[in-house]
């Protein structure tokens, strides 16, 4: 019997286990998110990126040694990524981030060294900055592998790189590396699955991040945020919006039923970077609009929660460090990529040639005459 016409048609996926992982676990209904074992909230409040590498890799939290290992596997990742950057052609002037870090990920190769996980999150780091800094008009800063990952993207950045800083960046970029079986992840897993190439995978999963409904909507949040303007003008501007048949970016989500746990984690950090002296004052705007957004949508859909995701508050979090609205889809890349690289090595290790099947729904075989 052929089950490609005869299957249920699973539209998007939901609730089909394709891989089983000892990386992160996504708890939806109580909005839970634990990492290697970890729950988020700890982890971001204890973790540096560093930390989080080293954890999705090998199981365990690393100690003192292990950290400075993978500090400096990330260092000289960036160091080997800048020294091929004039390689990467007109790259980094293409206008948008995503585009331009898919294009110059795509020119590295295992046969030039980028084989390892340390060296590609590294290269996702300088290639990011290295087009942030070239669009603003200026030339690619060369990293320093003296430096921990998070301070080094932003000295790339040309952003300030003091403690309260290196610390906000940490907790963003350790809260959103890894996060069970996304898209982007889904979509490194499949091309990892056909015995292709990391480069590849990392360059798939880069495509898959750049959609609004996944890695994009960080931007279009801040946009809202100033669209919205005054936190009194909030409900009045979100029910336009839900009138108009717009979708809220950065609220909802396919798995969470309640806020997403990593709302709370980047919320907290904010707050840290305002009592360090770093506010936009967007913090109050950003709580008012999701007050609203979260009221206005209980009204519209009650039978589907739809609260706060991860990127309601990378927007603002983002925007507190100085990275530029352009450069947050690519700055999550540079977080995710630890993920990426962890469930290739996994897939690698256990997994098999992910290959679904279609229900064929097109016109009738035509008659032989
Ligand atoms: N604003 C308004 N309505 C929304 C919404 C949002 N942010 N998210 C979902 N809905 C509505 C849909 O329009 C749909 O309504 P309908 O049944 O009347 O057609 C219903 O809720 C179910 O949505 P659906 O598209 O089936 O959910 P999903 O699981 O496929 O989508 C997201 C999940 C994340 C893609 C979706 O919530 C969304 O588009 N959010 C905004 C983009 C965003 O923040 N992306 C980052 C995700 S981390």
């Amino acid at each position: 019997m052929d089950t490609t016409t005869t299957a249920m048609t699973t539209s998007g996926l939901e609730g089909v286990v394709v891989a089983e992982t000892r990386l992160s676990e996504v708890d939806g209904e109580r909005g839970r998110l634990v990492v290697a074992g970890h729950d988020i909230e700890r982890l971001a409040l204890i973790a540096r990126f560093e930390d989080v590498v080293a954890l999705l890799a090998t199981g365990t939290l690393p100690d003192a040694a292990g950290r400075e290992a993978t500090r400096r596997a990330l260092a000289a990742g960036r160091v080997a990524a800048f020294e091929r950057l004039k390689g990467c052609g007109d790259a980094l002037g293409l206008v948008d981030g995503m585009d331009s870090l898919r294009a110059s990920t795509a020119h590295l190769s295992e046969a030039a060294g980028f084989a390892a996980p340390g060296v590609l999150i590294g290269a996702v780091a300088v290639h990011v900055a290295a087009w942030a800094r070239v669009q603003a008009g200026g030339e690619p800063v060369a990293p320093d592998p003296t430096l921990s990952h998070a301070a080094d993207y932003l000295r790339m950045l040309g952003l300030g790189s003091d403690a309260a800083r290196v610390a906000g960046l940490d907790a963003y970029l350790a809260t959103v590396a890894d996060h069970g079986l996304n898209a982007s992840t889904f979509a490194a897993r499949v091309v990892t699955s056909t015995g292709s190439d990391l480069v590849s995978a990392v360059v798939a999963a880069i495509g898959a991040l750049k959609g609004p409904l996944h890695g994009g909507a960080p931007g279009p949040v801040l946009d809202m945020l100033d669209a919205v303007g005054s936190p009194a003008d909030a409900v009045a501007w979100i029910d336009g919006e839900l009138a108009a048949g717009r979708r809220i970016m950065g609220m909802g989500h396919r798995i969470y039923r309640v806020r997403d746990p990593r709302a709370a984690v980047l919320e907290r950090a904010i707050a840290g970077l305002e009592r360090a002296g770093l506010s936009t004052g967007r913090l109050a705007l950003a709580r008012a609009v999701e007050r609203a957004a979260e009221g206005a949508l209980r009204l519209k859909h009650p039978g589907r929660p739809l609260a706060a995701n991860v990127e309601f508050y990378t927007a603002v979090l983002l925007d507190t460090l100085g990275i530029d609205r352009a450069a947050f889809a690519p700055t999550f890349a540079v977080g995710r990529v630890a993920g990426w690289c962890a469930h290739v090595a996994e897939q690698r290790a256990g997994g098999r040639l992910i290959r679904p099947a279609s229900r064929y729904v097109g016109p009738a075989r035509a008659p032989l005459y």
